[in-house]
């Protein structure tokens, strides 16, 4: 073993503190060796992914289960990632025994002391590490955002790992947690003016499916640029390649000049202009149907000023009784946003505004077959990568388009 394990650690892996803290310490022990660690490193936040019936599968489920059964209990501040289905009560069309198994997720972890917040946001409902801060989260979009906009440090942990982090507080010190991985492996010039959600995803689907496991540097991406943006970009790099991590200069806080993104190395540089995005976005429209059935906003799940602005752009409009509009945010967002009168304009438009889940991470197919949704629409990159996967053509194009085919039924961006 290339490390020695301090007394805790020690003890933890005698079984002192229980089976599943011995078995997770076993786990984080595995990792350490299979990427030659050299220690583990103490954390106090971890984002869970692998918290839907879907991608826990049976095995999973029944892991964690026992793991709650046996009184363990995290350590760590520990949310949840979306489950596979609406826990408010709205149904959005997966089955019966789909909704029972999300329980026993969601009760499992909940009483280990997981936060029943199911969403890819951690950021925005109080798991939010400082800059520097060394965490352990999972679900792709939120890593990269943790790393490029927070400037904490993590890998992208899968579900085992991340229950091994928040059962002890450690995480395996390797990856993105060291200083020279962070470091920009190829500059991007934006060069075209970008401004809606689907802009900002096309630059972040563009740089991965080129390099699909860089660290980009941007320049040219709009000093004022929302959180969407990043948002937005972060979550299409991790889509259509491994990005874990990005920075932007001016903008994110290891890039304060360019110099300091690439710690002064000659970097291969590469133009996202007015023709690559064009290309991106046709690339990712991947349905030739008129006719839209089904639109989905809020992925990566909406923010504030997300919601603000489709609030604006649907004010006053009715959506077609022919046209489902989803809206994905964190159950918390939608609360705060019903106190101050936010969602009414939505809901009176006919949206319906959705928590805890979202289409990619969902059964979808129990959905299609319910709802009998045919042709999709949505601003995101990462959704538009993913939906054609589970056989939902999918348009891919700005907010105001995709408002505009839940009015009308077309699509005519
Ligand atoms: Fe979040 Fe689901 Fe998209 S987890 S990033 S809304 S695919």
């Amino acid at each position: 073993m290339a490390f020695t394990l301090n007394e805790w650690q020690r003890r933890a892996r005698e079984g002192e503190f229980g089976e599943p803290v011995e078995q997770a310490m076993g786990i984080l022990m595995e990792l350490a060796d299979f990427w030659g660690a050299e220690r583990l490193i103490p954390i106090r936040k971890v984002h869970m992914p692998g918290a839907s019936a879907k991608t826990a599968r049976r095995a999973g489920r029944k892991y964690i289960k026992w793991c709650a059964d046996m009184g363990a209990r995290f350590v760590t501040t520990t949310t949840l990632n979306p489950g596979a289905a609406d826990l408010t009560g709205i149904d959005i069309g997966v089955t019966r025994e789909t909704m029972a198994q999300q329980m026993e997720i969601t009760e499992s972890y909940s009483r280990m002391g997981g936060i029943k917040c199911h969403t890819c946001t951690p950021y925005l409902v109080g798991n939010l590490p400082r800059f520097g801060e060394h965490v352990a989260w999972g679900e792709s979009s939120a890593v990269v955002f943790a790393n490029s906009v927070l400037g904490a440090r993590t890998n992208r942990e899968g579900g085992p790992a991340a229950l091994a982090s928040a059962l002890t507080g450690y995480t395996v010190e390797y990856g993105l947690h060291l200083d020279e991985n962070r470091i920009a492996t190829v500059q991007v010039e934006v060069t075209e003016d970008v401004g809606d959600t689907c802009e900002y995803g096309s630059v972040g689907y563009f740089v991965a499916k080129r390099y699909p496991d860089a660290v980009p540097v941007f320049t040219g991406l709009p000093a004022r640029i929302p959180q969407y943006g990043l948002k937005a970009i972060g979550a299409a790099l991790a889509s259509s390649g491994s990005v874990s991590m990005f920075h932007a200069v001016g903008l994110t806080p290891e890039a304060p000049v360019l110099e300091a993104a690439t710690r002064g190395g000659k970097l291969e540089k590469i133009v996202a202009g007015k023709k690559e995005l064009e290309e991106t976005r046709r690339f990712l429209d991947r349905n030739d149907q008129e006719d839209v059935d089904c639109v989905f906003l809020g992925c990566p799940h909406l923010d504030y000023e997300e919601i603000i602005r489709i609030s604006g752009l649907l004010a006053g409009r009715k959506v077609s009784s022919r046209v489902a509009l989803w809206l994905f945010a964190a159950n918390s967002t939608w609360q705060s946003c019903e106190r101050s009168g936010l969602t009414r304009v939505l809901t009176e438009a006919g949206a319906q505004l959705i928590s805890d889940t979202c289409p990619s991470i969902t059964m979808f197919k129990e959905i299609m077959a319910s709802k009998g949704f045919k042709s999709a629409a949505t601003n995101s990159g990462k959704l538009a990568h993913y939906l054609p996967v589970w056989g939902m053509p999918t348009h891919f194009g700005p907010t105001i388009a995709c408002l505009e085919a839940a009015v009308s039924g077309k699509w005519r961006p």
